[in-house]
């Protein structure tokens, strides 16, 4: 078994997609480029959805283009449909992302589609990305809690992620959106998921609500999972899940890995500047 886990730094978007603060682009670029140097693979910085949805995220495009690419970092964008991405390919993107959710509750309520709807929805960005050469991630949100619907059976999840996966999503992000897993039902439902996914293509993605990120993380990689996403000063919420608090922060995530002995890559200074920057663009 490997030492190295991956961090997927999601701060860029998933964090600042919830500030209410009109946060200006040179800002975010600065963000960016600073995470940039932290010696992070994929960096998720751009969403190309409503802007009367998400209004915030509306500088994507200007974002991608004013930021320095270093070499061997994926920039990532989430895509809802086939016009976000157009515009992800348009702005450059590296990589996509395509959302859906396993209540139905939240399906509805952040992005206007059941879950089925949403995945037909899926299927001709999958179709554009696939001749366009860029992979796409695939997420599920409320794969234990839902702000709307209650608790999430671990069969529904591991319904959409077969179904993401046979689509083509070359990864599975798990995503505890409303932060309240716990290390029991985490465990159920990637027991589930992983009949459907190999583990080595699932990551885990745990807002922190009820600060039990770390523990949902240490029953993750106890099932296998290697890749998780956080976000770099704990940033961040959904604007459509009703008291979820930010992803697991980076640094925090970093420094739990660390000392259990696995290997992140990442520079901890950087880290510590970028965690600094993020906090300071908060409303
Ligand atoms: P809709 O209203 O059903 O769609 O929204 P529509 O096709 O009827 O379009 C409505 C309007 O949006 C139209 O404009 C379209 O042109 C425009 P209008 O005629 O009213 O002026 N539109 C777009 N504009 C820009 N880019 C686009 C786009 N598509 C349509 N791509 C839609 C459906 C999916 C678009 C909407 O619900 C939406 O944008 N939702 C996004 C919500 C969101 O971004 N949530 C946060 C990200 S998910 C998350 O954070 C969870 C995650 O972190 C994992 C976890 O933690 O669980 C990933
Ligand atoms: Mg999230």
């Amino acid at each position: 078994m490997t030492n190295h886990i991956e961090i997927f730094e999601v701060g860029p978007r998933d964090g600042l997609q919830n500030e209410a603060r009109n946060i200006p682009v040179s800002e975010k670029i600065a963000l960016v480029d600073c995470l940039s140097q932290a010696g992070f693979s994929r960096i998720e910085m751009a969403s190309f959805v409503s802007p009367k949805w998400v209004p915030q995220m509306a500088s994507s495009a200007e974002v991608l283009a004013g930021i320095k690419r270093a070499k061997g970092v994926s920039y990532a964008a989430l895509t809802p449909n086939l016009r976000g991405f157009e515009d992800a390919l348009a702005a450059r993107a590296d990589e996509v992302a395509i959302f859906g959710s396993a209540s139905e509750g939240f399906s509805r309520a952040n992005i206007n589609a059941t879950i089925a709807e949403s995945l037909a929805r899926f299927v001709p960005v999958m179709q554009a990305a696939k001749e366009a050469g860029i992979r796409v991630r695939g997420y599920i949100s409320c794969v234990t809690d839902c702000p709307y619907d209650g608790s999430v059976a671990p069969a529904q999840v591991a319904h959409v992620a077969d179904q993401l996966f046979k689509m083509g999503c070359y990864e599975v992000s798990l995503g505890d959106t409303i932060g309240q897993g716990t290390p029991e039902t985490v465990s159920a439902m990637l027991s589930a998921v992983s009949d459907v996914v190999p583990v080595q293509q699932m990551a885990g993605h745990f807002h922190d609500t009820a600060g039990r990120a770390l523990e949902n993380i240490d029953a993750s990689i106890e099932a296998g999972v290697r890749v998780f996403d956080a976000a770099v000063g704990g940033l961040g919420g959904c604007p459509y899940a009703p008291g979820a608090a930010g992803n697991v922060a980076t640094e925090l995530a970093h420094d739990h890995l660390i000392k259990q002995g696995y290997d992140t890559g990442l520079n901890r200074d950087v880290l510590t500047k970028a965690a600094d920057m993020s906090r300071a663009m908060r409303g």
